[in-house]
């Protein structure tokens, strides 16, 4: 097969570990007999540089034309004194926007050789740590209005939250959808006690309810859910969110997983063509180190592969490589534990060519 990848380096340590998922995918290529052709895409800070603004027309259309797109991170403290909708982060915004990819699924499981690295305790991890954040990504408090006004006495600021019922219904689906091919547990996060964005969020969801009859919904205020996460991570299967609580919630999740270094995402719409990217941020003081995790990232990919490209075998060749690595003691620094005896730590560029070593066709 031959697909078309759009390629996001990005800023900060985003092209030391594009570059490791990129030595994956060659690989894969090569044991498969697909051919990967990627074309790279500026944007973000490097972009603002380079043409001026943080994603260009011309940089967004490569995307859409894609058969889907890898991303590493934006961002970075040089472009911080920026107004919002020219830093890196916009360009982010805009990609998700332009893509129409409206469903984020973020994966919180804990790889049994990084128990240690978890700051649960040994008691709750032990419990099992497996579930998934359907995350709402085009809509909310991020694409409504934003503005900062001065009336001659005092400064104020405003930035809205909108949702219409298609937007929640539309995100509802793939939250019941991923429950029904899981444990059948939806739990609905809001926070309905204060907001009306979050009522209509609550009554959408229970609407929508009726027709998935073998999916058992639940609903959870947001600031509970955030306490549960950490204190019973074991109760949860598919949480469906809004954008900013998605945020916050899938960063805390990957925490107890042992590192955000870990956590690969896809973002899905109507079309096959998808957005993958590793959750962490830019990580701008480590980058250029050849430090950082490049295991996100890299896992992001095998979704690509999953996802939008139909390639099941191939994904899970690189998710086995992944854990023979871990099984052979390798670990970068952040899921390295105090102590670590036995365990080997390597750096960005090696960890890349030690799992493109162990992948293997096993079919
Ligand atoms: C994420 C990031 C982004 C977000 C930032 C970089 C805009 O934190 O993907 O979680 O808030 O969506
Ligand atoms: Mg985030």
């Amino acid at each position: 097969m031959e697909k078309n990848i759009a390629v996001i380096r990005g800023d900060g340590i985003g092209p030391e570990i594009v570059d490791e998922a990129l030595k994956v995918l060659d690989k894969i290529g090569e044991l498969y007999g697909h051919k990967f052709v990627c074309t790279d895409v500026d944007m973000g800070g490097c972009s603002i540089d380079k043409w001026g603004s943080p994603l260009t027309e011309e940089m967004l259309k490569k995307c859409v034309e894609s058969d889907s797109v890898l991303l590493g991170a934006v961002g970075g403290d040089k472009w911080n004194h920026l107004p919002v909708d020219k830093r890196p982060e916009k360009g982010l915004l805009n990609l998700r926007a332009g893509m129409g990819v409206y469903s984020n699924n973020r994966p919180a499981k804990i790889w049994s050789q990084l128990a240690d690295a978890s700051p649960l305790k040994k008691s709750i991890v032990d419990k099992g740590i497996d579930f998934i954040i359907v995350r709402e990504l085009i809509g909310g408090i991020y694409f409504g209005e934003h503005s900062t006004a001065d009336d001659g006495n005092i400064k104020f600021s405003e930035d809205i939250m909108r949702y219409n019922e298609n937007e929640i219904e539309r995100i509802g689906r793939i939250g019941f959808e991923t429950a029904r091919k899981r444990r059948k547990q939806l739990c609905s996060v809001e926070k309905s006690n204060v907001l009306d964005c979050s009522r209509l969020w609550k009554n959408v969801m229970h609407r929508l309810a009726g027709e998935y009859p073998d999916v058992k919904l639940t609903d959870m205020l947001v600031d509970n859910c955030a306490m549960q996460i950490v204190k019973n991570p074991a109760q949860f299967d598919v949480i469906v969110t809004e954008n900013m609580f998605g945020d916050i919630l899938s960063d805390e999740a990957s925490m107890i997983t042992g590192s955000i270094g870990m956590i690969p995402s896809s973002s899905l719409g109507n079309t096959q063509c998808g957005l993958y990217e590793p959750i962490h941020g830019s990580a701008p003081d480590i980058a250029g180190k050849d430090i950082a995790n490049p295991i996100g990232t890299i896992l992001s990919a095998a979704m690509m592969l999953r996802y939008s490209f139909d390639m099941e075998k191939e994904a899970d060749c690189i998710e086995n490589a992944v854990d023979g690595v871990l099984d052979g003691g390798y670990r970068t620094s952040d899921i390295m534990p105090d102590g670590g005896e036995g365990l080997k730590q390597v750096g960005c560029s090696e960890m890349g060519s030690l799992i493109t070593k162990y992948l293997k066709r096993n079919d």
